[in-house]
């Protein structure tokens, strides 16, 4: 059996929480690969709104075993918080033990965070609109080979070690803002979700990972963040600190390539980028707005308004074709019934050259998108069968598939987990 992948062929936020959710009863172990408290992925469903950061968005099913991956960088005050909400709720992750953390992932200390802030307010108006959760400089610091690993927490000289790495980081920080520093308060609420970490088998999951598939069960790989935001293939330097492409699976969970089955590449009917950086196909004015309104595109953790645009074919092959993805799922569909019509950018003049093939995008490229316009659909988030769905929308999927040249398995015509579309061809998968 096979690991099969879950990514985003976007900016981020196309719905992978959900898409993971969907399909995870399928499979014995849900992994992340990489990233950390950046994500924030939503499922929905019995009424019920989770929103997670660092846990794998299997956590929520008690018999699935749940991985926090080598590749990740984990921040133990987000995962505390985050396992408190989950036991408020009746997800009782400490009892049903179905969570394990790799010994190899690396931690965010507290300061990591105060030196996200400090790096994106030294760059100002070129800021790349982190969301200041620690992730670059932790990874800077695994980079550096002085990160401090979850396997260090078992180690005697653990604390001794924080407490020096955390003094080094104020030591870079300007004499104002590490005045009002507590590194010592920062330090305690450290240690004490430390601890909550320790309720849990921390392990070489590589070896949990491989027995799986040796034995016959299979993997579904959570991917975070997105293709467009992947450290090298990304729009450098408006891009996350990590790797989130297909092959960033392979590296961050320990598993070799030709152990990765599907690829399932999620994208938006339209797009979103949170942050700074290109976007060829972004939407200004009161179609934008409306756009966000319908959409909700506010992040799920900062809660930053999302910039919003049309669906963009040149960066979507791209993103297939880095990730060798072998089944696309389209999201949002039904927030695109709002709009009168639809557009969708097909291909870019640049210097009036066509491009078809969108390849890693800078911000001076001087990019007119070429777009064509499809008709509207109107209502479908109550639509769960193909024959359910109007004949506009089949049209634009058939267009898509025509274009994109790999199949579109699932529509998602709303946030609930039952507001889905399995193509009628892959009923049999
Ligand atoms: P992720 O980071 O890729 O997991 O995505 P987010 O959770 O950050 O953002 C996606 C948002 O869209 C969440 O609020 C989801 O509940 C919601 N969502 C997912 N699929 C659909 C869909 O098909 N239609 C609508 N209207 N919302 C969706
Ligand atoms: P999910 O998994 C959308 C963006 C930030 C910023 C850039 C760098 O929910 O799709 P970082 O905090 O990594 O230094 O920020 O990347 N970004 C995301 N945008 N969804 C995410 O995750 C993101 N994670 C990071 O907005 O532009
Ligand atoms: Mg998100």
């Amino acid at each position: 059996m096979k690991a099969d992948v879950v990514l985003g062929l976007q900016w981020g936020d196309e719905g992978k929480g959900k898409i993971v959710d969907v399909l995870s009863s399928q499979y014995q172990a849900v992994a992340r690969y990489h990233g950390g408290s950046n994500a924030g992925h939503t499922l929905e469903f019995d009424g019920q709104k989770i929103v997670l950061s660092v846990l794998p968005s299997g956590i929520v099913k008690k018999e699935i075993h749940n991985v926090i991956g080598s590749g990740v960088v984990l921040d133990v005050m987000t995962l505390r918080h985050e396992l408190e909400v989950l036991e408020s709720s009746g997800y009782r992750v400490s009892d049903w033990q179905n969570l394990s953390i790799s010994k190899k992932a690396h931690l965010i200390l507290p300061t990591h965070r105060l030196l996200d802030r400090l790096a994106e307010e030294r760059l100002g108006e070129r800021k790349i609109g982190s969301t200041q959760k620690g992730i670059a400089p932790a990874y800077a610091d695994k980079v550096l080979r002085k990160g401090i690993r979850v396997a260090d927490v078992l180690q005697p000289n653990f604390e001794v070690r924080c407490r020096k790495l955390m003094e080094e980081h104020r030591n870079q920080l300007p004499q104002t803002m590490a005045k009002e520093i507590d590194l010592e308060a920062y330090y305690q609420e450290f240690m004490e979700s430390i601890r909550v970490l320790q309720k849990f088998p921390l392990i070489d999951t590589e070896l949990v990972l491989n027995d799986i598939l040796n034995k016959g069960g299979s993997i579904l790989a959570e991917g975070a963040q997105a293709t467009l935001l992947d450290l090298d293939h990304g729009s450098y330097p408006f891009v996350t600190s990590s790797n989130a492409l297909s092959g960033g699976a392979c590296v961050g969970l320990g598993i070799a390539p030709h152990k990765i089955g599907d690829v399932y590449g999620v994208f938006k009917a339209y797009c979103t980028r949170v942050g700074n950086g290109p976007f060829p196909t972004e939407m200004e004015g009161e179609s934008a707005a409306l756009l966000r309104t319908v959409g909700n595109e506010f992040g799920a953790v900062t809660k930053r308004s999302r910039r919003t645009g049309w669906l963009d074919l040149p960066t979507l092959k791209y993103a297939i074709m880095l990730n060798g993805v072998t089944k696309l799922i389209i999201t949002k569909v039904d927030v695109l019934s709002a709009m009168e019509t639809i557009q969708l950018c097909t291909h870019y003049l640049v210097e009036g050259k066509r491009v078809d093939h969108a390849s890693t995008l800078v911000e001076s490229d001087a990019i007119v998108p070429v777009f064509k316009e499809f008709k509207s659909w109107g209502d479908v988030g109550s639509a769960r069968e193909e024959s359910q769905l109007p004949t506009a929308l089949i049209d634009y999927i058939a267009f898509l598939e025509e274009a994109l040249m790999v199949p579109i398995a699932y529509i998602s015509v709303g946030p609930d987990r039952a507001q889905m579309v399995k193509r009628a061809c892959f009923d049999h998968f």
